[in-house]
């Protein structure tokens, strides 16, 4: 039922991209308590700023610790679940996650480690990615989350893309924003909103994925 949901969804998308000429761009995050989800609205937002590209939010299932228990075919709100088509139909991908001891969250690692296919396939060899997280405090894995999200992105063989500090609040942020990729401090108590550089380097992470997945092309 979801697949056929969602293949409705990504089908619609694909023959209107088609038409227009445009190329989407994947934008797939998990997020428990809405950090992330904002973060990815400013990636959408940067990737949406650049001509013919058009970002394709998604999310993944939470995963539990009781195996029995199964998600919804559809989530209740948010954007769809990803699919393997989304992997393969996307020419670039923003990748999301809070930081959980200092590495990313397993419902998301769920869903990369069920990428063989794709792996073996090389469907994803050569795209453009950019990893992006948000951790409650400063120094307690926001930038090790980051790097690890890129190790199963180069093993699919994908050009990883970072922050430049031509971007100026690489250099003036007290919070969140890294070359690595755009982040978030939250706060103990999660309640810090994303702040205006924050939200600037999304935005500019996001920009520049797109532009680069344009001139690497198909
Ligand atoms: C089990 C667990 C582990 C966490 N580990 C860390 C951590 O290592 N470092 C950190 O700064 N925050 C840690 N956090 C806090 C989250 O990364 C932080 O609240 C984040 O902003 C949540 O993002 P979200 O709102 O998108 O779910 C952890 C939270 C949980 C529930």
């Amino acid at each position: 039922m979801a697949g056929s949901y969602n293949s409705v969804i990504n089908l619609n998308n694909f023959t209107k991209h088609i038409e227009n000429n445009m190329a989407d761009i994947l934008v797939l995050y998990y997020s428990q308590t809405g950090a992330v989800r904002e973060l990815a609205t400013h990636i959408a937002r940067g990737i949406d700023s650049v001509a013919g590209m058009s970002a394709r939010v998604r999310t993944v299932p939470k995963v539990s610790t009781v195996t029995e228990a199964v998600a919804a075919a559809v989530p209740e709100t948010g954007p769809p679940y990803v699919t393997s088509a989304d992997l393969r139909e996307c020419v670039g991908l923003a990748l999301g996650s809070p930081t959980r001891f200092g590495n990313m969250a397993a419902s998301l690692k769920y869903f990369i480690d069920g990428t063989g296919g794709e792996w073996m396939s090389g469907a994803l060899v050569g795209k453009p990615a950019s990893v992006f997280t948000s951790s409650s405090s400063m120094h307690g894995g926001n930038e090790s989350t980051l790097l690890s999200m890129m190790l199963p992105l180069l093993h699919h063989g994908m050009v990883i893309v970072g922050v430049p500090y031509t971007e100026t609040a690489l250099s003036t942020t007290d919070q969140g924003g890294t070359p690595y990729g755009a982040s978030h401090v939250a706060g103990a108590d999660g309640a810090r909103v994303v702040s205006d550089l924050e939200k600037s380097l999304a935005f500019a992470a996001g920009k520049r994925l797109a532009v680069l997945a344009g001139k690497l092309g198909p």
